[in-house]
């Protein structure tokens, strides 16, 4: 009995990696993107989206506020999910509230999307970490996919650089153990320890805006809040993360969703006012005017 339950498991989690997948652009550039179903084609508040500095709204919100996300986690779990590389297992809570959020949202799950779902201004990144959050007042992903308030993913852009990044590299040490097709679903653990403060920019500036999940069901319950500053990462180091089977002898090259209509949803740009130290304002002799147009500036080029 107890066999055949891990039979069934482990042949639905097969299946479900393979029933929905990303073109295979290595084979044809042009090839259209498939249709997921559902809200996924006919929603109205799907992600990602193309970020423009012009005609997003300017917001002000009090400051994010992270809870734990500077503590060191020493045994995360990762997995191949067929689609993507996720980790979990976070030691404590790691809470997010502030801004303009709701309520208080803790971290579920992290995975990556090489090449980014957002692009800011048009210019698409190499690398997208999405750090997925619930609303605590609901008692699970599933639960909370059903509200609009329900989930917060924190979306971090990654540049190319001559520099690798180190949280990045320390994940991709531990890659090779979930690479091929037969490892799908199973968890590894990741050996290096690692902080989620170290894939998360400086979170002064960012875009928000409602919309959905990138992957099905496409649940339009995420507010989303992707960082205008972004971290280094190699192409090389880029590389690795596109080395992992999503099938047999099928290596998964790209994992980004194309891009969804906006739909006339207000999309805001934060500019955060330092309001806790005044002084390192005053020193760097900044106000919030200089920023705003060092953002806009920094956007056209
Ligand atoms: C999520 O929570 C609801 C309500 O408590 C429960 O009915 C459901 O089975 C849970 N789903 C999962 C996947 O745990
Ligand atoms: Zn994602």
């Amino acid at each position: 009995m107890h066999f055949l339950a891990v039979i069934a498991c482990c042949l639905l989690a097969l299946s479900a990696a393979s029933e929905w997948g990303y073109p295979d652009l290595d084979n044809n550039q042009d090839e259209a993107f498939p249709k997921w179903g559902g809200l996924c084609d006919n929603g109205k508040k799907q992600s990602p989206i193309n970020l423009h500095v012009k005609g997003a709204l300017k917001g002000e919100f009090s400051a994010l506020k992270f809870e734990n996300f500077d503590e060191e986690q020493g045994s995360l779990q990762m997995v191949n999910n067929g689609h993507s590389i996720q980790l979990s297992g976070f030691a404590h809570d790691l809470t997010l509230s502030g801004g303009g959020l709701v309520s208080d949202y803790v971290v579920e799950q992290i995975h990556m999307h090489w090449w980014s779902e957002h692009t800011i201004n048009d210019i698409r990144y190499p690398l997208e970490v999405h750090i997925v959050h619930r609303n605590k007042i609901y008692p699970n992903m599933s639960m909370a996919a059903n509200f609009k308030d329900g989930i917060t993913v924190l979306g971090v852009l990654y540049h190319v650089s001559n520099t690798p990044n180190e949280a990045i590299d320390s994940i991709i040490k531990s890659l090779d153990s979930v690479k091929s097709y037969e490892r799908i679903n199973i968890p590894a653990h990741i050996e290096d320890s690692l902080a989620v403060d170290d894939l998360v920019p400086s979170v002064d500036t960012y875009f928000t805006y409602a919309g959905s999940l990138t992957t099905p069901t496409c649940a339009e319950a995420v507010t989303w809040i992707v960082l205008t500053n972004t971290f280094p990462v190699t192409l090389d180091q880029v590389n690795q993360f596109k080395e992992i089977e999503y099938e047999k002898d099928k290596q998964l090259h790209n994992n980004y969703r194309e891009l969804q209509s906006e739909n006339n949803r207000a999309v805001v740009l934060v500019v955060q006012q330092e309001r806790s130290s005044a002084d390192q304002l005053s020193t760097l002799g900044m106000g919030l005017t200089l920023l705003l147009g060092l953002a806009v500036h920094k956007f056209q080029l």
